[in-house]
């Protein structure tokens, strides 16, 4: 279905952590980072809508959404499916893991094909309850990302000592430079807003068909010849 100029624009919010353990404390410092996404982004304008890992009971042997018969997933992977595909951009909030970005993100991104995500811009949002703000994390983000088909906006927003910056309902804290941070979401966001615009215009003209199209059985549809 072709979406019209006006609809709001629709963003998923990933929440890269699934952690219920203590020490370090808190225990899922990125569920009040995606609360504040959720409202940076939504300035009344857009929809946005969580995607939190610990609603999704996943095997644990893998089996990703791709390899099961069509309509045929398990039906949390179905609707997670067709809720990426109707989605015209993604916040993807993501902690450092061993200087690394979330093991629970990669895990639950990894059952998507790049099909449903293709031809839509993300967000890379990093956090941690350190210094660095999850750069690190966000450096091999950009590679998943883009290998993913949801390229990544130049802009990022990184989060150092998150506790300090956030309280547990996602506002900023009484002692945190509020206007200085929603300046600084503002500026990726603000890109991210405009090429998921300008993404959504260009695949109404094409039809909804994508230009290249998905490879099906395997990577190697995609290789030299
Ligand atoms: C397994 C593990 C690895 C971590 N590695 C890093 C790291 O490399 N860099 C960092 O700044 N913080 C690291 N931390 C600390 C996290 O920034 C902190 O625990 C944060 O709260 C994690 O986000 P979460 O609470 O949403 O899971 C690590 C924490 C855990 C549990």
């Amino acid at each position: 279905m072709t979406k019209s100029p006006d609809t709001p624009l629709k963003f998923l919010v990933f929440l890269g952590s699934a952690r219920n353990s203590t020490p370090p404390k808190p225990p899922r410092l990125g569920l009040r980072v995606a609360r504040a996404c959720i409202t940076e982004i939504n300035q009344g304008i857009h929809v946005a809508e969580l995607v939190d890992p610990l609603d999704y009971e996943l095997a644990p042997s893998f089996k990703p959404h791709f390899a099961y018969a069509h309509g045929k997933a398990p039906t949390q992977l179905e609707s997670l499916a067709a809720s990426i595909a109707s989605a015209d951009g993604y916040i993807m909030v993501s902690p450092e893991y061993n200087h690394s970005m979330s093991p629970a993100l990669a895990h639950l991104l990894n059952h998507f094909g790049s099909s449903l995500f293709s031809y839509k811009p993300s967000a890379i949002v990093t956090y941690s309850a350190g210094q660095w703000g999850g750069v690190r994390a966000a450096v091999g983000m950009r590679a998943f990302l883009s290998e993913l088909g949801c390229l990544p906006v130049s802009a990022m927003v990184h989060i150092p000592k998150a506790d300090e910056v956030l309280g547990e309902d996602g506002s900023f804290l009484g002692s945190a430079d509020a206007q200085g941070w929603k300046q600084y979401f503002a500026r990726t966001f603000t890109q991210l807003d405009w090429w998921a615009s300008a993404a959504r215009q260009q695949r109404a003209m094409s039809n909804s068909q994508a230009p290249v199209p998905a490879f099906t059985k395997a990577p190697s549809q995609r290789n030299t010849p």
